[in-house]
């Protein structure tokens, strides 16, 4: 029996997602003791002390089914951010809400308009179901909602936008936000992905809930795995309008949020004081290596992330294959659309001292 003969054909081509070296992978490969992972964006200063707790009490009832409806958490989230809980939607990390906009909203030849590069979960989960990805190149490493609004047409069921962008880092301005709202057909989905907006201090970002009352069609999604530094237990949600959150809510698995994740995502909420640490540790070292880069020849990009693209081709071969074996795993830009760039996630001072030494070493 070929198994590749049963499969659905839009499947048969997918490349299968390859998320990066594992520390554990490196630690054998290379032989070396101490290994420093900058390269999936996660935070560096580590859950909230609160969340760990919150895991731990949680931990007896494993036994259990979750909350299917993430109540409590709904509940504190939907306080925060002054929002109707029917307006929310939670998701085993933010990729499966993009799965489930694609199984709820698209029809096989069904257009999907986004950056390029771009998030590769965008694509690749758009592809699984037969959507016609639009790609619409970026400019100055951002979006350019004009040309992303000139390749929408009567097919297009939604547009994806990520700000801050991965992996480019850069940021719509409220103005762009709302050029995009506004040239849009109300039956096209703005997916406004802001997986890393807790980390953007560039006035010009829009608060983008207050818009949901007079867009319907606008989707933010939010995530838990970064700043929150929850990855390792995937919480994500959506804000939307009711009657899209309805749709999706009918192709969402039940108990999808795992008893665990939905503890540590409640308890994480109330501590301000550990997102505060985290940004903190996030400016400071975005800035360190900005300098640091720059000074080195490496041309990063200005970020408004926890993580910085860089240029590295013109000094130097392979150097995400170069710092591997010195135990630092960072994305290397060619499996992001990228060839010749780094993606580096901005880690602890001494993470980010390490990563600028050994970039130091291989380049001189
Ligand atoms: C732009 C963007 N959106 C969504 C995600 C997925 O986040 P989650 O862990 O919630 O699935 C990521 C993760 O890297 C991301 O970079």
């Amino acid at each position: 029996m070929d198994f590749r003969d049963i499969a659905r054909e839009e499947i048969k081509d997918l490349p299968v997602y390859s998320p990066g070296m594992d520390i554990d992978d490196v630690k054998r490969r290379y032989g070396v003791e101490e290994v420093i992972k900058l390269a999936s964006n996660e935070n560096p200063v580590g859950p909230s002390p609160l969340a760990v707790g919150a895991v731990h009490r949680a931990v007896a009832d494993m036994s259990l089914y979750p909350d299917s409806s993430c109540a409590e958490l709904r509940r504190r989230l939907s306080e925060k951010l002054g929002v109707e809980p029917e307006r929310l939607l939670f998701g085993n990390g933010t990729d499966e809400i993009i799965d489930l906009i694609f199984l709820a909203f698209f029809n096989p030849g069904d257009g999907a308009v986004m950056g390029d590069p771009t998030f590769s979960s965008y694509f690749l989960t758009g592809m699984t179901v037969g959507a016609r990805i639009v790609y619409v190149p970026l400019r100055d490493f951002g979006h350019h909602p004009e040309e992303m609004l000139g390749a929408v047409d009567e097919s297009t069921r939604a547009l994806f936008v990520g700000t801050p962008h991965n992996p480019t880092g850069t940021i719509c301005t409220t103005a762009e936000f709302e050029r995009m709202l506004a040239g849009l057909p109300p039956e096209v989905i703005l997916v406004w992905d802001e997986a890393y907006c807790e980390y953007v201090d560039d006035p010009e970002y829009p608060q983008s809930i207050p818009y949901l009352e007079r867009y319907p069609n606008l989707v933010v999604l939010r995530t838990f795995s970064k700043i929150y530094g929850l990855a390792g237990l995937r919480v994500g949600y959506a804000v939307a309008d009711p009657q899209v959150v309805d749709m999706l809510e009918r192709v969402r698995p039940p108990f999808n949020v795992n008893r665990l994740a939905q503890a540590a995502a409640a308890a994480a909420l109330e501590d301000s004081a550990h997102l505060e640490k985290s940004r903190e540790v996030n400016a400071l070292g975005k800035r360190y290596l900005a300098e640091e880069l720059d000074r080195l020849g490496m041309r990063p990009v200005p970020t408004q992330a926890n993580f910085m693209l860089f240029r590295y081709d013109h000094l130097t071969g392979n150097l995400a294959a170069r710092l591997l074996e010195k135990g630092i795993i960072v994305r290397d830009g060619a499996a992001l659309g990228y060839p010749g760039y780094i993606r580096l996630t901005v880690g602890t001072p001494e993470q980010n001292q390490a990563v600028i030494g050994a970039i130091e070493e291989i380049v001189s």
